[in-house]
């Protein structure tokens, strides 16, 4: 699953930033996914699965120059566009690892080593083998008092939902890797779904409710939860 993730990503760097970037209402969602963060100046964020970087301003914004911004990836060509999209923000770091084992304890550069205050994924917990274990783990990586925010995509419940969740498909098909292993599953998007709402449920589960709202016309749901 990973390697085929990373040939996707790496194969379609190019169209998926401007996806990322682009889809209607996705840049009010990453402000408001940023914000639930709930960040103070100087504090430290990492993003897992960063991609391109499209979240990476919005948390900048957010920690101030004196704050420090890590995003994770393990495809090289997508995080080579978030290297260059942050490339004017000394405080930004963008590190090739897996999400699911960041490289973030002795090894890791010097500008980070030191508390996290919030762990952000963005239509990552999907790409997961174990979404709910992920969760746990970052959930103990930012500790009590840490915050951790989950926003990934799938179909709207709302009344005008069919229109949505045809083009809400489409974009799905053209941003996630066909692995092998979806492909030949009787149901992709329910297993997608599944993986999902574990994740969101192990959130709701470990941390104190501070965000739990959809977005994009209900396609998007954002889940954010404070550690005791
Ligand atoms: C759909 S993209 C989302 C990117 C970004 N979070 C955003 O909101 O635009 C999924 C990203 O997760 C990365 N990814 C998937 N599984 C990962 C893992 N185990 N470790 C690190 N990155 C991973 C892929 O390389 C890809 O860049």
């Amino acid at each position: 699953m990973a390697t085929e993730s990373q040939a996707f990503y790496g194969r379609w760097a190019r169209l998926y930033d401007l996806i990322a970037r682009r889809t209607p209402g996705i840049a009010r969602l990453r402000r408001r996914a940023a914000a639930a963060c709930r960040l103070e100046p100087g504090d430290t964020v990492v993003e897992m699965g960063c991609g391109t970087g499209a979240n990476l301003p919005y948390l900048r914004e957010r920690v101030g120059p004196e704050g420090t911004v890590i995003g994770i990836d393990f495809t090289r060509p997508v995080l080579e566009r978030a290297r260059r999209a942050t490339a004017e923000y000394d405080n930004v770091h963008v590190l090739q690892g897996d999400a699911t084992q960041p490289p973030l304890g002795s090894d890791a550069p010097a500008a980070i080593d030191g508390e996290i205050d919030a762990v952000l994924a963005t239509f990552v917990v999907g790409m997961l083998d174990d979404p709910a274990g992920a969760v746990d783990d970052w959930c103990d990586l930012v500790g009590p008092g840490g915050t951790v925010v989950l926003a990934n995509a799938a179909p709207s419940q709302e009344w005008y939902a069919p229109p949505v969740n045809a083009v809400f498909r489409a974009i799905v098909v053209l941003s996630t890797p066909p692995t092998t292993r979806l492909r030949y599953e009787t149901d992709p998007q329910r297993r997608l779904e599944e993986k999902i709402d574990a994740a969101h449920t192990r959130l709701r589960e470990r941390a104190v409710a501070i965000a739990d709202e959809t977005h994009v016309f209900g396609v998007v749901r954002l889940t954010g939860g404070r550690l005791e």
